[in-house]
């Protein structure tokens, strides 16, 4: 009755920002993403009859925060098993967490792998996709290798997840540039629906959002770097205009993340194939093809408040690492 499960983060280049159902946890827009090899959180589950409660700790620490999410994703898969037992939950990540870098999605996806895995269920991906998602609307692309969509729009009131596009079809890299390893002070879950309440652009983002994904989509098919470049930036400051519109306001960069997306802007009209996303933090990622990461690795690292950079190649999708049988 225990399992353990590795998944990494991933970052989305056309981005899901606010909900069409809070109690479902629905996107009220689709997203595209990349799977970042190279960061990891691994998630050991363990059912026991000794437990009263569920618990969990997060890099070593018990963490309230998590706790009613992941309460929902174990609910669900105790009702799959017929069981009720309660978990224990570790889960720890090798990069900041809690700071933009994604590190719920990758949490869930790990979660929710390693559950389905200690209780002995053989799920269908869709429904990993579903239970992944009450926990975060961005983990079940960390389910999925390479490039990810996840789709809103084909079946309503459900989300369909894929990959778009191996990792080995296309090989972009991502550099990040961690300018911060502070947790932020509004959560992307709290953030995104005060943006859906209180701001004035809300309807411009969810109404001009699937012309960004198609695009965005299209843009994987052709393999077509620079106007992937142009769609995700373009999306990217899309969304930050409306989290900086929402009242209180969300200014999620700090100086050092406005200087890389500068840096890289100036990297790219030199003809660098490379182009910026940033997500409800100060990191920005950097998304590069293999020939460019050199350079646009040491550029980023002479931007003074960038603290360090990670490498990704494209990684694979949530995976078992071991099982432990009672
Ligand atoms: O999955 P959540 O609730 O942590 O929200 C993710 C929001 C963004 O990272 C900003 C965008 C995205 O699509 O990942």
């Amino acid at each position: 009755m225990r399992a353990t499960a590795l998944a990494h983060p991933n970052v989305a280049l056309i981005k899901y920002w606010g909900k069409s159902d809070t109690k479902r946890n629905l996107p009220a827009t689709g997203s595209l993403s990349v799977t970042l090899g190279g960061l990891h959180t691994r998630t050991t589950i363990e059912f026991s009859k000794q437990l009263k409660q569920d618990q969990l700790l997060l890099d070593g620490s018990a963490d309230a925060a998590a706790d009613l999410r992941m309460v929902r994703c174990l609910d669900e898969l105790r009702q799959h098993a017929g069981v009720s037992l309660f978990a224990k939950v570790e889960s720890a990540n090798d990069f900041p967490t809690g700071a933009g870098l994604a590190s719920s999605a990758s949490g869930f996806a790990a979660l929710t792998v390693a559950g389905a895995a200690a209780l002995d269920l053989s799920l269908e991906p869709q429904e990993l996709v579903r239970i992944s998602r009450l926990g975060s609307g961005s983990a079940p692309r960390s389910l999925f290798s390479g490039g990810v969509w996840l789709d809103i729009a084909s079946s309503p009131g459900e989300t369909i997840c894929s990959t778009v596009s191996e990792p080995a079809r296309w090989p972009l890299e991502v550099i990040v540039a961690v300018t911060s390893i502070e947790k932020k002070a509004v959560s992307s879950t709290a953030g995104m629906e005060s943006s859906r309440a209180a701001s004035p652009y809300f309807d411009g983002w969810v109404g001009s959002h699937p012309q960004d994904l198609a695009d965005g989509l299209s843009c994987f098919t052709d393999k077509n770097f620079m106007r992937l470049a142009d769609v995700a930036e373009h999306n990217c400051l899309k969304m930050h205009a409306l989290a900086m519109s929402t009242r209180p306001p969300l200014l999620y960069w700090s100086p050092a993340t406005l200087a890389c997306m500068q840096a890289v802007m100036k990297l790219r009209a030199d003809g660098i194939p490379v182009f910026f996303t940033v997500d409800a933090g100060p990191q920005l990622k950097a998304v590069c093809l293999p020939e460019a990461s050199a350079i646009v690795r040491e550029r980023l690292q002479s931007i003074p408040g960038v603290l360090q950079t990670l490498d990704c190649t494209l990684g694979q999708g949530a995976w078992v690492e071991s099982v432990v049988k009672a």
